[in-house]
């Protein structure tokens, strides 16, 4: 059959090549082919391998020369809470003279100054911001991104931050993929009662359902946000709505969160930079990806999760950027993807796998993307290197040279095409 594309003369083309969850030692392996060519037919990948590819080209084909690269799939950010007004370098001295986190959220700011801007932003300036991130985004090689609301902390804002998710998702190449996030902190206009703002979330998680807004559900499961009790309220509720969930668990407190997402099947824990030894073993011994996200660790001062014993201990993993205003304001995956080799000490093909298959697993998209496999969406990415390594080892650049989305050239030679 004749390709829409063939992209050529591949150095080494890498890619997952097991059946996800890849748990432990399996996220060691990748599938390597070298002196590759691939085949894009209708947006799908059509054929892939090394040699002969005359057999997919014909007049119309459009041929494009690797020059010598690699080519990987197409990066998933399977954390981040893309959808926010404003930005917050006004904390930024408290921080650099070591006000924690949680203590600047305690006196009013932090997420709740981000929820008075996005409050006040119009759909406009929400759209228009997110925008240019997610170009960022596409810059490095993301070609899907999971997107959280949680900045509204009402219905009406929360909705207005999943429809600028929404309408993002239809006017550009990436793939969006939302999650509501109410319960992200409980708003002052509930200050002293909690339970009368989850009664709140209980409801207006309906309403998110009928409107098909959000795919997942998560909490901030967290010393004063909502503790362990208060989240698996909210989440069983959400999972009796039929959304799927995800948990910000042991970022920064051990409160058993990781326990949490494997108690109620989720599809992911986030963070577990502090996550205790027994929430470990049940993460391994799940399903449940424990999506790490060094960048946040990085910039809070904070531990780094403790990659290597969730690997021995055979957890899947996956690592994604958190981009947000507060905690990890930066859109660069690759950064986060230099930190997990650097700091969380895993392989470059442990990274691959990691946002790749398992963070296409933990979005459940893994049938459509997350590896070059026959049928799926022809998303990857034509890095400027002759091998995998090297994009850890020079930290701080993007090495993203060409994307392709859906079978389109959409980032050629680092510019938006
Ligand atoms: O993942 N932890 C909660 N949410 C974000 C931070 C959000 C913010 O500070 O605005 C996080 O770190
Ligand atoms: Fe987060």
């Amino acid at each position: 059959m004749h390709a829409d594309v063939v992209v050529y003369n591949i150095g080494t083309l890498l890619t997952p090549n097991q059946v996800p969850p890849l748990k432990g030692f399996q996220m060691s392996k990748l599938l390597e082919i070298k002196n590759a060519y691939l085949a894009v037919k209708n947006g799908k990948i059509l054929a892939f391998g090394s040699g002969d590819y005359s057999n997919y080209v014909a007049k119309r084909t459009h041929l494009y020369n690797a020059k010598g690269r690699i080519l990987i799939p197409g990066l998933i950010d399977s954390h981040t809470h893309l959808i926010h007004a404003g930005s917050r370098e006004n904390e930024f001295s408290q921080k650099i003279k070591g006000v924690p986190y949680l203590e600047i959220l305690k006196q009013g700011g932090g997420i709740l100054s981000t929820v008075n801007a996005t409050r006040a932003a119009s759909y406009l300036d929400l759209f228009t911001k997110a925008m240019k991130s997610i170009e960022e985004m596409l810059l490095f090689g993301v070609t899907t991104v999971e997107a959280k609301s949680g900045y509204g902390l009402n219905l009406e804002t929360e909705i207005k931050q999943l429809e600028v998710a929404k309408e993002l998702n239809n006017n550009q190449p990436v793939d969006i993929v939302s999650t509501y996030l109410g319960a992200h902190a409980t708003p002052l206009e509930f200050k002293g009662n909690k339970k009368g703002y989850i009664n709140e979330l209980k409801h207006d998680m309906k309403i998110i359902k009928e409107k098909e807004l959000a795919k997942f559900v998560d909490v901030f499961c967290e010393d004063s946000v909502f503790n362990l009790d208060e989240s698996r309220e909210i989440l069983i509720a959400a999972k009796n709505e039929g959304f799927d969930l995800k948990i910000h668990a042991d970022e920064i407190v051990s409160l058993g969160g990781g326990g949490l997402a494997v108690e109620l099947e989720a599809k992911s824990a986030d963070h577990l930079m502090a996550a205790s030894e027994e929430d470990i073993s049940r993460l391994a011994n799940s399903n449940v990806v424990a999506n790490l996200l060094p960048s946040t660790s990085f910039y809070l001062n904070k531990d780094y999760a403790k990659a290597r014993r969730m690997i021995d201990a055979g957890c899947a993993i996956s690592i994604s950027s958190d981009y947000n205003p507060g905690s990890s304001p930066s859109e660069n995956l690759q950064f986060s993807m230099q930190l997990a080799a650097n700091k969380l000490r895993m392989t470059p093909n442990e990274i691959l796998n990691a946002v790749t298959i398992n963070a296409a697993y933990n979005l459940g998209i893994d049938q459509n993307t997350g590896s070059i496999e026959v049928g799926k969406q022809a998303d990857f990415v034509i890095m400027d290197s002759t091998n995998l390594d090297y994009i850890f080892y020079h930290f701080g650049i993007n090495h993203t040279n060409d994307v392709f989305k859906d079978g389109i050239l959409v980032v050629k030679d680092k510019t938006l095409y």
